[in-house]
């Protein structure tokens, strides 16, 4: 899979795709992420890319022309299956979601700044809105390796472990259970036996079970989901 994302502040995008799980997942070419600085695509001395509001009002608009030109050229070179902009007002990302776009070969996300895109920038070539939560961060940066990062574990051989992709934290609609490592007793608090007994059917069944609880106590609307 290949992501381009287009920002106004790349150098918050250096570190997060450096380490793990992402790391490996580029280093193995299952993933290749290219960020593009927006500001390059901006004109005159200072490199504009932002400006004021039609009708008035605090708070800039990130230029159409700068992005235009961006994606022109993004597109000239591949086809992207969805166009994503990190935005508080779009829908909701969840692992459905992220299992979903994980299938797809090229992605493009901008991340959006001050008071976003400019409208039509939103119509003409987006396909996709995506918000990772109701509240607001100042730049789609950290949403959009938050994005990558939920996308890139799920790349076939990404982990060590294929099966734990989607199983570590949602069994199917489920919050996962609870696990243990050594030592068996930590200051007075054992391990639950069952762990212990080497019994794997029964053990599965125990962690069911666990899940189910946690899922009843933790995210019910999850099971309201499924019922
Ligand atoms: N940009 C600013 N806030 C955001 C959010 N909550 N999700 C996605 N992009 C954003």
């Amino acid at each position: 899979m290949r992501i381009d994302i287009i920002a106004v502040l790349p150098e918050l995008l250096e570190s997060p795709f450096q380490h793990s799980i992402l790391k490996r997942a580029q280093q193995k070419g299952l993933l290749e992420v290219v960020v593009h600085d927006l500001r390059k695509f901006g004109k005159g001395k200072h490199r504009q890319i932002d400006d004021y509001q039609y009708g008035g009002g605090a708070g800039m608009v990130l230029m159409p022309e700068p992005v235009a030109t961006c994606i022109d050229q993004l597109q000239a070179e591949r086809r992207y299956d969805e166009v994503i902009y990190l935005t508080p007002d779009g829908e909701r990302l969840d692992q459905g979601k992220a299992n979903q776009l994980s299938l797809h070969r090229n992605l493009l996300l901008i991340c959006g700044h001050y008071k976003g895109l400019d409208e039509r920038i939103r119509e003409h070539y987006v396909t996709r809105e995506i918000s990772i939560g109701d509240y607001v961060l100042s730049g789609g940066e950290l949403a959009a390796a938050i994005l990558v990062a939920a996308l890139g574990r799920l790349l076939p051989g990404a982990l060590f472990d294929e099966t734990s992709a989607l199983f570590v934290f949602f069994f199917y609609d489920m919050v996962s259970t609870e696990f243990y490592t050594r030592p068996a007793d930590f200051r007075g608090r054992a391990v639950p036996p069952i762990l212990l007994s080497g019994h794997d059917r029964a053990i599965d069944e125990w962690r069911h079970e666990q899940s189910l609880q946690r899922t009843r106590q933790r995210r019910p609307d999850l099971l309201d989901e499924v019922e």
